[in-house]
Formats: structure tokens, sequence, C-alpha cells
């Protein structure tokens, strides 16, 4: 039986509970598969911190490059995130020719397509199922399972953290603040959580995602990204009052003229909905092929396990092609040129709009008739009895489908009148 060896650079939460997988799953996979896999070498930063896995410390070396150079290692396993030490790495992996598992959301957004192409060059892959959405193999869905299909549109909940921070708002009135501070205690969020809360995240698997369905490579740069730090209480509330939730989603759109609108930002779902009963550190990705029609997968997108579960499929998956000689055969992630983008005026939504209007006469026929001189039509009108110091009222309006373009140029003019105060808020309502 051949014996595939591993490199391992990081053995931080997600690793450990890879290397607790791999001793667990032992057995099993050398009856399933006609090779084993065991641990080469792994890379850490310090050599005496405690482990949560059991390892053979003589395997263990701050050199972080001897991993990837060493000629016994078969598949290198890239779990330090970032996009500087990791990148290097990972690109040096490839070039010595070895398969990469990546769990580096950023690392792929960033670079991938240049690592695709490395991979090609070199005969050996990359695979990456874990950076997007935990556990769901929605990667693998996209490269393999609707390979026949034109994606026509893609809404995902991608980041955990964004996801428990809504749900904890949402039904338990949780200040933003405390529910942030859960996530992290639970391993949800990243080292630094304003990746998460400011929506890069999931950004970053949003432009992931659009590239494999379209097949050209789409950056974050691509992307108008708002995330969720600032969303008040009373917006979760007022939402909910007309049955919807508030959720971050990363959204793909391909128009039937072949051109491509990406997004995230927070969208109001019916809560009754699929998406609308995602909740806590849950993901899901809807999405619709021209074959397939609607469909969804579903679950945890953050965490140990759920990562493990992803970075183990892909680690069984590249050992299968190693030891069959297939790495490197299988189908181009990138085959397309590059895409166009729907403008604002040709895409279109119903919207939620809030505002903190002064309670006096006529103000109110004023936001109407800035709304109607962008032709936008209201579905519906409720100014809250809860009242600032200065007398000043939040009104939340919904208005029947727009144009993005008009609904943007109408609350720039709304947002500059003296009646106005605070910023205006404006989601977009998932139809
Ligand atoms: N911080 C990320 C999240 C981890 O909360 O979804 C998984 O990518």
């Amino acid at each position: 039986m051949k014996e595939i060896k591993i490199g391992l650079l990081g053995l931080g939460t997600v690793a450990s509970g890879l290397v607790n997988a791999i001793a667990d799953t032992k057995d099993l996979l050398a009856k399933r598969n006609n090779y084993s896999l065991s641990i080469a070498g792994i890379a850490v930063r310090y050599l005496n911190a405690t482990r949560a896995c059991e390892v053979d410390s003589s395997i263990l070396t701050t050199d972080t490059f001897s991993v990837v150079n060493n000629p016994d290692v078969d598949i290198v396993l890239e779990l330090i995130g970032g996009t500087t030490l990791a990148y290097d790495l990972v690109k040096k992996a490839l070039e010595n020719g070895k398969a990469v598992v990546s769990a580096n959301k950023a690392l792929i957004a960033a670079h991938g397509e240049e690592l695709f192409q490395l991979a090609e060059q070199n005969n050996t892959a990359i695979f990456f199922e874990a950076a997007v959405a935990g556990g769901i193999p929605i990667i693998k869905a996209l490269k393999e399972s609707l390979a026949g299909n034109h994606v026509t549109s893609i809404s995902g909940i991608l980041n955990g953290t964004c996801n428990y921070i809504l749900t904890q708002m949402q039904e338990n009135d949780q200040s933003f603040d405390d529910a942030l501070q859960g996530a992290t205690d639970l391993g949800y969020a990243e080292a630094d959580p304003s990746l998460d809360i400011d929506g890069d995240d999931t950004a970053q698997k949003t432009a992931i995602l659009a590239s494999l369905a379209y097949g050209t490579w789409f950056g974050t740069d691509a992307i108008d990204i708002k995330g969720i730090r600032g969303i008040s209480l009373s917006d979760i509330q007022y939402a909910k009052e007309s049955g919807y939730s508030i959720k971050l989603l990363g959204s793909y759109t391909l128009n039937e003229k072949g051109a491509v609108a990406l997004s995230t930002e927070c969208t109001l779902v019916r809560e009754d909905s699929m998406l609308g009963n995602v909740k806590g550190a849950f993901n899901a990705v809807e999405l619709e092929g021209d074959l397939l029609g609607p469909g969804m997968l579903y679950g945890q997108g953050a965490g140990q396990k759920p990562t493990a579960s992803s970075v183990f499929a892909d680690l069984i998956e590249a050992a299968s092609q190693f030891c069959n000689d297939t790495l490197g055969q299988q189908q181009k992630m990138i085959f397309r040129d590059k895409a166009a983008f729907i403008s604002q005026e040709e895409q279109s939504s119903p919207f939620y709009l809030r505002l903190m209007l002064e309670d006096c006469p006529a103000v109110f026929g004023k936001v109407a008739l800035i709304l109607g001189n962008y032709g936008i039509s209201m579905d519906s009108v409720n100014q809250k009895s809860e009242a600032s110091a200065d007398g000043v009222k939040p009104v939340v309006i919904q208005t029947h489908e727009v144009s993005v373009e008009a609904m943007n140029q109408a609350v720039a003019e709304i947002q500059a009148s003296e009646y106005v105060h605070e910023q205006v808020v404006l989601y977009p309502i998932k139809a």
C-alpha cells in the first residue's frame, strides 16, 4: 500500500481537528483506498506550545520552507492563513510540484488566478473547499456537480460570525458588541474580526464562488463591500415587524446578456424563507442553474470540525489523484474571458429605507416627492412613535422594485435635506 506523506503548515484549531480526524479514520481510510496517509512534517510558530492533538514532536519545525521543500512531502496543507507567508509557501509548494490544500479564502481570493496557473504549469493542483462556507461542499458542487449548468444566481450567507451576531440581535435583543464577543468566544471570528463585520470575508468568498460559477477570475475589487458594522437593533426589529430578517448576503447574478453583478451587503430576506431560517453560525448557499433550477446547500460555516471536514475531503481527493497520477488533469477553473458587469441602472430590487425625520408638517411630503421624482413607488410607510430628544422620529419605507441607480440618487438627495438627521439606512429586499 502506498504511503502518502503530508506536510502541514500550521497547527492551530483547524489543523489540530484535522490531525485528530486523520488518526480517527486511519483504518477506514486504508480499507477504502489504495494508500495510507502519514504526516512527514509540521511547521509551527512555537515548538513547545500546548497542542489540542497528539503529534510526534520530532516532526515539528519552525522552518516553514523546510516543509514545502521536503522531497518526501507529497501534499502540503496550508492552514496558517494570511496572504504573505502563506502566499510564498503555497507558491513554492506548487513550483515543487506538490499538491496543495488550503483553507485560506483571503489567499485564494487575492491570488487564485495565479495559483491555479502555477498549479497547471507544474502538473499539480490546489484544493480549497474549506475556504468558502466551512463544511459545506460548495466548491465541489460548483466545480463538478453543477459543471453542466449555467449558474445564473448565487445568494450566500457566507460568514458565520455575522450570521451569529445578526441572529443574536434579532432573537435575543443582544447588543452588537456582546454578540461579536460571543462569536469570538465560540471560535467563529477571524483573528481580526473587522474582516468579518466589515464584509471582507464575505466578499472574498463571494468572489471565489462567482469565479467558479462564471469561469473567469473576479477579485474583491469587483464588489462594493458593505458589512454589518453599525447595524442597529431598531432596524432589525423594524424588519422583523414586517416579516423579514436582515442577513449579510454575498450575491452573484448572471443576466441573459451574459453580464454579471456581484455584491456583499445586508439584505432583508423573508423570515419564513430558507435563507431566513439560517441561524447562528450556520451558512447557506442558495443558487440557481439553468438545468438544476433552484437549490440550496446548508451547513456549518465556521468552527474547527466543519472546516476540518472540508480540508480532509480535499486531502483525500488530492491523495487519490496523486496515487492515480491524475493530479493536474482536472478541468480548468478559469476558462472564459473577463465578464461585463451589469450597470446599476439595469439592476433592480425593492428596498427598505429608514430615515430619522423631523416630526413637523409637510416633511414627509417632501420625501415622497423626491422618491416620486425618481420614479420610486412606495409599498409601505411607517412612522415609528419613538422620538429622540429633539423630536426626530424614525420613518420606515419599503419600496416596490426600482433601479439601484434611481434608489441611490434619491437617497443622496433625501440625505442632503435639512429635515433628515443621521445616516439614511438603505437595504435591498430579496424578492
Ligand atoms: N470568520 C469566518 C466566519 C470563519 O465567521 O465565517 C470561516 O471562514
